[in-house]
């Protein structure tokens, strides 16, 4: 059984992109694989600094798990920090971590372009991205495209690592779904909650139509014919609608007759109905948040133990046991 394992930071409402490019083929993994999902608080500190809403954040992402449709008993899911072996091993991998390693990582460039002042935090993140990997002894790590140089700096630390000490990390493979790699936002650029163009799956009825209204289009007319690979609206259709109806919506495109209002009214209503049921499970999960700590409580003893036999083994590689 292949050991699977991926995390979501709890620093912001779940969108759409989020959903198709890691929740879903997580969730997909519980029939088969030995799964581990965890909620890594630890890194959205980076970009969350209020105390109340990193803790409400890590209940609502939970909450977002499963009501999604993860079951605790079929996968190990906790939360990040209640497992602080990761803190002791990202000290250990740090070590063998060239600093040009971590200066190449777009996200972090990317964050620096942006005027996000850099901490040493920031710059180390994928360290403790790293050893969240390697502890678990990971073998696929699925991500959105963004993360793919993530895992690889995993892979490459857990190389020299092995090289230096002798055979201790499990390499890991970044696991990238291509249909779903990059889902849009209503802007036509990746969805992301920094470039504030997502939609969030858990709103109600009412601002979900509003969002999916904005969707922005181009100004060819009805009749005209449109290229579909090229918008945004046909693209998140295509993650909806039933394969029949893509197939009437194709021809409307490439022949004329595509109009993007009645489009959106119908991509609104294939979003509400697909997470109707998920959006009042949630609820029903928040409203009893004792439930909420008892599964993460209980996922994190489960975590802690794998964690610990992998740090026991890097401390004594490393000299650290006399
Ligand atoms: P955001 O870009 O909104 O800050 P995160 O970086 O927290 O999202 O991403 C959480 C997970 O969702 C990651 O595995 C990431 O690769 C995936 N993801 C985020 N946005 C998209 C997207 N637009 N398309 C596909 N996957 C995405
Ligand atoms: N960095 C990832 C993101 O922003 C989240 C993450 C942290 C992660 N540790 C991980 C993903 C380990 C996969 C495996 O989305």
């Amino acid at each position: 059984m292949k050991r699977v394992l991926s995390g979501i930071q709890p620093s912001g409402k779940l969108h759409i992109g989020n959903y198709f490019g890691m929740m879903q083929p997580m969730i997909h993994h519980m029939e088969s694989a030995d799964l581990f999902v965890f909620i890594v608080d630890l890194h959205a500190l980076t970009s969350v600094q209020d105390r109340d809403r990193l803790r409400q954040g890590t209940l609502e992402a939970a909450a977002d798990f499963l009501a999604l449709g993860l079951d605790p008993d079929r996968c190990t899911f906790w939360v990040q920090s209640d497992v602080p072996e990761v803190c002791e091993l990202t000290w250990l991998l740090s070590i063998l971590t060239p600093m040009g390693l971590l200066e190449r990582c777009h996200a972090y460039k990317d964050k620096v372009a942006k005027n996000i002042p850099a901490s040493h935090g920031l710059f180390s993140y994928p360290v403790l991205m790293a050893a969240d990997i390697l502890l678990y002894q990971s073998q696929v790590v699925p991500v959105g495209k963004d993360q793919k140089q993530h895992v690889e700096v995993a892979r490459d630390i857990a190389i020299r690592f092995n090289n230096a000490y002798g055979e201790t990390f499990v390499l890991p493979e970044p696991e990238i779904s291509e249909s779903t790699a990059i889902v849009p936002g209503i802007d036509g650029q990746k969805m992301s909650k920094s470039y504030d163009n997502t939609i969030p799956i858990f709103l109600d009825e009412k601002q979900l139509r509003k969002r999916v209204m904005l969707i922005q289009t181009d100004a060819t007319a009805v009749e005209d014919p449109k290229n579909p690979d090229a918008c945004n609206l046909y693209a998140l259709l295509k993650l909806f609608a039933p394969p029949e109806k893509m197939r009437e919506v194709h021809e409307l495109y490439v022949n004329g007759g595509a109009a993007y209002g009645y489009l959106k009214q119908d991509l609104f209503a294939l979003i509400n109905d697909y997470f109707a049921g998920a959006r009042a499970k949630k609820k029903e999960l928040l409203d009893n948040s004792d439930y909420l700590r008892q599964v993460l409580a209980k996922g994190a003893d489960k975590a802690r133990a794998r964690a610990t036999a992998t740090l026991d083994l890097a401390r004594d590689r490393m000299g650290l046991t006399y």
